[in-house]
């Protein structure tokens, strides 16, 4: 029962910052997904006898795909297939089940934050063992496979029904469809004392979560609601849809605009916060206050160890490279060792496996620890739950105390979306050949101290990981970031990273945009972006 199909490679196969992500049509064109499938298989030495985890965030063709995936799974002579029911694992719950069960890795069919639909994208991610992305060795040789594919082999079966827990047998392989949510659920009541954050819900705190009708609704159901007591009507947006009802499921403060607003209402409730399409991003919100992501993660590293997963302190922490210094001020205090990495979990994996890192933290709303090899959205939010269920006290008092301990890294990341590839890339390559000159001089307001074409080494395997993004410093405390993003499908999205410290006592409740006005108008100055972009201004400010 097992087909072997005649096939050519296919152009552009190449897996980005997170997986292979495309236009969902893309996906759908005949063949294109058992190409890629195929050459996953090819490029990890085979699935023969080896255990793998399978399920997406539920967006269009998500079932469809996992049915293919099976299929190849079973002609390729896996031994297990363990499948999320509806064929649906969060990036996180994922992550947790391969490292649970210990499987040999996992196909995650998600693109993430991207929109889905029969317009929006789709995307394949292959985690290793460990539970995180597969590091570039492994995806060089899953692309390398894509360009010398001449056949893919799948099973000749029905499909199976995904809608119910349980056992099947197909050929030499055993499938097995779990609940999606208890494993995940289970872990988190391991990390987070939840009788202190039953007590502070009982207690009349009002929280507000937005699933943005992407993954984590059953999830923040069954934790928040049914294990926390917090009232039904506190998650929002909590069914799952094939195209997240229209939406662009990306947790931050453009996107999550129906959750600002009732946060930023008179009678918000006191937490808000909100997950994306694969679950695996969060954006935390207090009454009237955005916690920027490098601010979350700053916050959570200096407070871990209130929850009983953390108790014992952190072995060390790390942020991609454009997430802020905040991290940085913490584990200096805190005599923390500090990693900064290219942008991307995946460099993060190294450093959890060796126990270098207990927490990890990236800009792009991606917080996570050593619980598993993913970021985690639910994770974060519990975190700050459990945080605040021992504080008592309002986010902004919060944030308030942290910076004066601290000082404020004022950060905001503009993005330039859907650009001219060519221009953007020019604009980069120019920028990057005048680095080693810029010392010295000044910009607008600004003066240059020190500039970089960041490159990254493992200090675990030794690889070494170039062009990562332009680095800039400054004399006035102030970083500027340029890079090319490494997920969009269409053209090229150009991300600005600006960021300046305030120490403090004075200075510390400025509006971001306002503080940072010197490290754009340097900007300006030094890479002429406007006019080689064309664009007056950028599409999206976080
Ligand atoms: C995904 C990755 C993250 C990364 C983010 C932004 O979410 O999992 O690790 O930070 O994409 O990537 P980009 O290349 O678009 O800036
Ligand atoms: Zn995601």
């Amino acid at each position: 029962m097992i087909t072997t199909i005649a096939t050519t490679p296919i152009e552009g196969q190449k897996p980005g910052t997170s997986g292979l992500r495309k236009k969902t049509r893309v996906f759908r064109t005949p063949g294109y997904l058992e190409n890629f499938v195929q050459s996953i298989w090819n490029g990890i030495g085979g699935l023969q006898g080896k255990t793998l985890v399978v399920g997406g965030d539920g967006r269009f063709f998500n079932a469809d795909a996992v049915q293919i995936i099976i299929k190849m799974a079973v002609a390729a002579r896996a031994a297990k297939v363990i499948v999320g029911q509806d064929g649906l694992l969060s990036t996180p719950a994922a992550s947790n089940l391969i490292r649970l069960r210990g499987a040999d890795g996992g196909v995650i069919l998600s693109a993430s934050h991207n929109p889905g639909g029969l317009d929006g994208d789709f995307g394949v991610k292959f985690n290793t063992a460990n539970g995180g992305p597969a590091p570039e060795s492994v995806t060089d040789a899953i692309f390398k496979a894509t360009t010398t594919i001449t056949t893919y082999q799948i099973a000749e079966s029905p499909d199976i029904d995904l809608s119910s827990v349980g056992t099947i047998h197909l050929g030499d392989t055993v499938v097995e469809l779990v609940d999606p949510v208890s494993d995940y659920a289970a872990l988190m009541e391991q990390l987070f004392d939840f009788n202190a954050i039953r007590a502070l819900m009982a207690g009349g705190f009002r929280l507000r979560f937005d699933a943005m009708h992407a993954v984590t609704g059953p999830y923040a159901r069954e934790i928040l609601v049914n294990r926390l007591g917090a009232p039904e009507d506190c998650v929002m947006n909590a069914v799952p849809l094939p195209d997240f009802g229209g939406g662009h499921p990306d947790p931050n403060p453009v996107w999550a605009h129906e959750l600002m607003a009732v946060m930023m209402a008179d009678d918000a409730p006191d937490f808000g916060a909100a997950s994306d399409g694969d679950g695996d991003r969060n954006m935390i919100v207090g009454r009237g206050v955005y916690v920027t992501p490098s601010d979350s993660l700053a916050v959570i590293a200096a407070n871990a160890h209130l929850a009983p997963g953390y108790d014992k302190g952190l072995a060390g922490v790390a942020r991609s490279m454009p997430t802020s210094c905040a991290l940085d001020r913490v584990a200096q205090a805190c005599g923390l060792d500090c990693y900064a990495t290219p942008t991307g979990w995946k460099f993060f994996g190294n450093l959890l496996d060796t126990g270098r890192a207990t927490l990890c933290g990236e800009e792009s709303a991606g917080t996570g620890s050593d619980h598993i090899r993913e970021k985690d959205g639910l994770w974060a939010v519990l975190m700050w739950l459990n945080i605040l269920a021992h504080k008592r006290c309002p986010v902004a008092d919060v944030m308030a105390a942290h910076w004066r301990e601290f000082g404020r890294d004022y950060y905001s990341r503009h993005d330039y979306e859907e650009v001219d590839a060519a221009a953007a890339q020019e604009l980069i390559t120019d920028l990057r050949a005048r680095l080693d000159a810029l010392a010295g001089q000044d910009f607008g307001p600004l003066t240059v101290t020190q500039a970089e074409d960041f490159s990254y080494l493992d200090p675990v395997d030794g690889s070494v990981t170039v062009h990562q993004g332009l680095q800039i410093h400054f004399k006035q405390g102030a970083r500027l970031v340029l890079r090319l993003s490494g997920t969009g499908t269409a053209g090229a999205t150009l991300r600005v990273y600006m960021e300046r410290y305030a120490t403090g006592p004075e200075g510390l409740t400025q509006d971001a945009q306002s503080a940072l006005a010197p490290v754009i108008a340097a900007t300006d100055a030094l890479s002429d972006l406007k006019t080689r972009l064309g664009r007056e201004a950028p599409d999206v400010v976080t």
